[in-house]
């Protein structure tokens, strides 16, 4: 079994490199073959009617692969676009119910990580793709992603196990409506934010102020007024954030 890690980022040695890394090390403990592609090391180039296709030896791999992690560097709230534009032009030939998973990284303000979660998805979910959950990652929650990162790859070579590929659009679109995060907001994100902020931020004098102002969100929103709540989840976030 092979289990493919795609880093995004043009930074080799970047923290895209590092969470993906740490993905094929699960797979790998958990019996897999691994392999890591950087498409910097490629010539991908936007879709276009002449250029329609990756290099052939990258769709080679990628048609191998018997589960697929996708991790991307966040730039302005999206996946960058050398991610976007190798799942533009990538041959996965038929990927039907074949699992992968999303990482994104977000490593500047934060901002992104979740709303960046979605491009990926919604090619997993063009791609019949058995998508398991997305892991979102910031510089304020780098270090217990790592950690999910090794779980989701483990799990991964199980779901490669047994390939269930889709029977119906109805099936699928029931499947993806249920992916933990691709129905979140730029509020929601931001909370999201906050929460790892009360977790990881150094600036623990202001943690009990931020925690009053991100309940106070959590309410507002629980109560439906997710426009009021802005202004409470962008202090918790403000205070704390380094
Ligand atoms: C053009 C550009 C836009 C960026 N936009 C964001 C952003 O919206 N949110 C964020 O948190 N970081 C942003 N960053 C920072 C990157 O997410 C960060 O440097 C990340 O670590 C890149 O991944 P890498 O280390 O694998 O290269 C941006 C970086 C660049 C170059």
């Amino acid at each position: 079994m092979l289990i493919v890690g795609v880093v995004g980022s043009p930074r080799k040695n970047g923290l895209t490199n590092r969470l993906v890394r740490e993905a094929l090390a699960g797979a790998e403990s958990a019996g897999a073959e691994v392999k890591i592609v950087y498409l910097i090391d490629y010539d991908i180039r936007p879709w276009t009617p002449e250029h329609p296709k990756a290099p052939e030896e990258l769709n080679e791999i990628m048609r191998k692969a018997d589960g697929y992690i996708i991790g991307a560097p966040v730039y302005y709230l999206d996946i960058n676009g050398l991610t976007k534009d190798f799942l533009d032009t990538v041959d996965l030939g038929d990927s039907n119910g074949k699992p992968g998973f999303g990482i994104t990284i977000a490593g500047g303000t934060g901002k992104g990580l979740v709303l960046a979660i979605k491009s990926i998805y919604y090619f997993f979910f063009c791609k019949s793709i058995r998508a398991l959950e997305p892991l979102p990652v910031s510089r304020f929650n780098f270090e217990p992603a790592l950690k999910k990162a090794n779980e989701l790859g483990r799990k991964l070579v199980e779901e490669a196990k047994e390939r269930r590929p889709f029977k119906s659009l109805e099936e699928r679109i029931r499947y993806f409506n249920n992916i933990k995060y691709l129905d979140r907001d730029m509020v929601d994100e931001i909370l999201l934010l906050a929460e790892q902020l009360i977790q990881s931020s150094p600036k623990q004098e202001y943690r009990e102020e931020a925690m009053s102002y991100y309940r106070k969100a959590k309410e507002l929103i629980s109560r439906g007024e997710k426009n009021k709540a802005i202004t409470y989840a962008v202090k918790a976030y403000e205070l704390l954030y380094y």
